[in-house]
């Protein structure tokens, strides 16, 4: 990436645009200079090879895959317009590991951002399946990508798995993430578990907290029940109050 306004031009472009099904005026909003001014930054403190195509367009953030040292990987830019410091305050209010800071509009969205890193960080450290985290900047996040050459990964709700041990395979990484990393999800669900090599990978964990979150039983049985009911409409077993239990078991003995 030559410059600032070549990246400009590309982010900007008509084919961009079309594919980010955003028009002109959004995308001057979602990708405005303090965002532009990070991806650049970024894209030349890793040697960013390119920036490929967006994966995703959400109403937070958007998902490019890009390729670093031939490699691809996802890089998420949270949008500084729309991130809500009113949705993500109790995620971070409350989480020791975050709580102490003096915060803005703007270092509250780079705080989201590495909130996701130090949380991929953990579930890397504990094994659970996630995308591993490459970098953090500002509003940006550079993980793994997950997926084949041509598509991301799909969601746990549009997959063709065996549910089954998908739900095996979820409980594990719940029970990993609540035992040993000693972390609730907070948002989990069918849209944010990606399948990957036939695996079930969790995703989107900027608003995962610690344990210790006064929140913390109310977001875990939240996360149980939604994946229950996710799974029992698809033929499995599950009953949330059983599976809490065991999730809650593992964390008390330190071992999932
Ligand atoms: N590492 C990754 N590899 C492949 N695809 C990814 C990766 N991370 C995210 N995606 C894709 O981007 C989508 C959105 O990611 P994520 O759930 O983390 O963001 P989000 O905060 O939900 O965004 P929004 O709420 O704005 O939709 C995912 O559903 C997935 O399709
Ligand atoms: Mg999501």
């Amino acid at each position: 990436m030559e410059d600032l306004s070549a990246l400009e031009k590309l982010l900007k472009s008509g084919e961009f645009l079309q594919s980010l099904q955003m028009e002109r005026k959004t995308a001057d909003l979602v990708f405005d200079s303090r965002t532009l001014k990070a991806i650049y930054e970024l894209v030349s403190r890793y040697r960013v090879d390119y920036i490929d195509y967006p994966i995703s367009s959400g109403k937070e953030s958007i998902v490019f895959k890009a390729y670093l040292n031939g490699k691809a990987v996802a890089l998420k830019i949270y949008k500084m317009s729309t991130l809500r410091f009113s949705n993500i305050w109790k995620y971070i209010d409350g989480d020791y590991r975050f709580s102490k800071e003096h915060l803005t509009r703007s270092s509250l969205v780079y705080l989201w951002a590495r909130k996701e890193f130090t949380n991929l960080s953990e579930c890397r450290r504990y094994r659970i399946n996630a995308p591993k985290p490459i970098a953090f900047h500002k509003n940006l996040l550079m993980m793994s990508y997950l997926g084949t050459k041509s598509r991301g990964a799909p969601m746990l709700k549009d997959a063709d798995v065996d549910f089954g041990k998908t739900f095996e395979g979820i409980m594990d990484s719940v029970k990993r993430l609540y035992g040993q990393a000693k972390l609730v999800h907070a948002d989990l669900s069918e849209y944010n578990v990606l399948i990957y090599r036939a695996k079930p990978y969790l995703l989107d964990m900027a608003q995962s907290v610690s344990r210790e979150h006064p929140a913390a039983d109310f977001f875990l049985e939240r996360d149980v029940k939604n994946i229950c009911n996710f799974f029992r409409k698809k033929g499995v077993e599950c009953n949330w109050e059983d599976a809490l239990r065991e999730i809650r078991q593992s964390g008390n003995s330190g071992k999932a």
